[in-house]
């Protein structure tokens, strides 16, 4: 059989076997949660939520971030909601949102009332920069949802000195960018609130769902904890759960179970490890890109940060391909490598949203971003020999695809 032809054209693939599967959940992850059966069991109470393990889950989380205070919530798209919730900004005012994140930060505001107003990102990313801010300003701005995309933290120092300036408030999405370093401390830290979802696919994860609301300000954390259980009066320390009448006010149950904080407790205890991980891997790839003249590292900003990889992005240079980049990026997926070839995260771009949009019905940096790179899909179990396979899937892809 050729061994140059591409297996989108029927050739050889050049992984025979997967990739490796992350496996996240694993041993300790099974040992962590026959813990809070057998404590259950010795203790003689079934296991719920707001118990030990959330104290410690939570507890270890803020000692990761370097201080502050979290709840662990059901999910990232609910990390949103109530980090907006406590913020209590009066129904239609205008949010602005990244230009490229998750549907569940964006429906966290809409089903609050807001308008959302898209933001677009610096040329060359997939991040909001300070301009772009600054251009969607509206004098009806009250609130930002700022996602640090991809792992990647938005410069954020000069964007809360504009929102600090005109009582705008912030609040960090994590999700993507757990643990990520700006300037030297933890991402969630710069804004007024953060949202993290712990879902499985993210670097910090509780079990399928989960989320994590993060403030370093204790004013809008007691606020959050009874908004995430029906009202409770949290700040009580002896308040009766039974004593329904002393509930403040009607609250859904966005609660995370002793279960789900026991696995998170789990892997948060590798988390930088694994973010350490990631970024090898990437610099790896990067460094690897040098045989190529058609893919090249996308992201290098200049501002001091350590990125938290959630996927890779690269890019692709298009005026020296036969084909579009999606099609190049289908040609790379199919030698078996794990690539998005056409992100759809870009939110200007959602039909289901237009008539929510007050404006940014347009992001131009952020449309162009993602039409001339890709993402790579990884996690921390890649070896040496996947990051080969990875790149010799792209030298063979260009080898037949490129303009000669
Ligand atoms: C940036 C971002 N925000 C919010 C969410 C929503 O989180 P969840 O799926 O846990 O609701 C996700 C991911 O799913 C995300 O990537």
């Amino acid at each position: 059989m050729d061994e140059s032809k591409l297996a989108i054209h029927g050739g050889p693939p050049i992984r025979s076997k997967p990739l490796p599967y992350r496996k996240l959940f694993g041993k300790k992850e099974l040992e962590a949660v026959t813990k809070v059966f057998e404590d259950s069991w010795r203790e003689g109470v079934d296991f719920g939520f707001q118990g030990k393990y959330e104290k410690l889950y939570t507890d270890k989380f803020c000692e990761f971030q370097g201080g502050g205070f979290a709840d662990g919530v059901s999910s990232g798209t609910a990390a949103v909601y109530l980090a907006l919730k406590v913020l209590y900004l009066e129904p239609g005012s205008d949010v602005i949102t990244s230009p490229v994140t998750n549907p569940g930060s964006i429906s966290s505001i809409i089903l609050q009332g807001m308008n959302i107003v898209v933001a677009d990102s610096q040329p060359n990313t997939f991040l909001l920069g300070p301009d772009e801010f600054e251009a969607a300003l509206t004098p009806n701005t009250r609130a930002a949802v700022l996602t640090h995309s991809g792992g990647y933290p938005i410069d954020m120092n000069p964007i809360v000195e504009i929102a600090e300036s005109k009582g705008i408030k912030i609040i960090e999405d994590g999700s993507q960018a757990h643990g990520a370093l700006y300037k030297g401390k933890r991402v969630g830290r710069f804004g007024d609130i953060a949202a993290f979802s712990t879902m499985f696919s993210k670097t910090l994860a509780t079990g399928g769902c989960g989320g994590l609301v993060y403030t370093e300000n204790e004013e809008y954390y007691w606020p959050i904890r009874s908004h995430a259980d029906r009202g409770k009066p949290f700040h009580i320390s002896d308040f009766s759960q039974r004593r329904f009448d002393e509930y403040l006010f009607p609250a859904l149950n966005f609660n995370l179970d002793e279960l789900s904080c026991a696995i998170g407790l789990s892997t948060l205890s590798r988390l930088q490890k694994t973010i350490d991980k990631r970024f090898e891997i990437t610099r790896k790839i990067d460094e690897a890109l040098d045989a190529s003249s058609v893919v090249s590292p996308a992201l290098k900003p200049q501002y001091d940060c350590k990125p938290s990889i959630f996927f890779h992005t690269v890019m692709v240079d298009v005026d020296k391909l036969k084909v579009s980049k999606k099609e190049f990026a289908e040609a790379v997926a199919a030698e078996g490598i794990w690539v998005n070839p056409d992100y759809r995260e870009v939110v200007s771009e959602w039909k289901w949203l237009q008539s929510y949009l007050k404006r940014g019905t347009h992001t131009p940096n952020a449309s162009d971003f993602r039409d001339r790179t890709f993402n790579i899909l990884l996690n921390e179990r890649f070896s040496d020999e996947d990051i080969e396979d990875v790149i010799a899937s792209i030298l063979k892809v260009e080898s037949v695809l490129a303009k000669t």
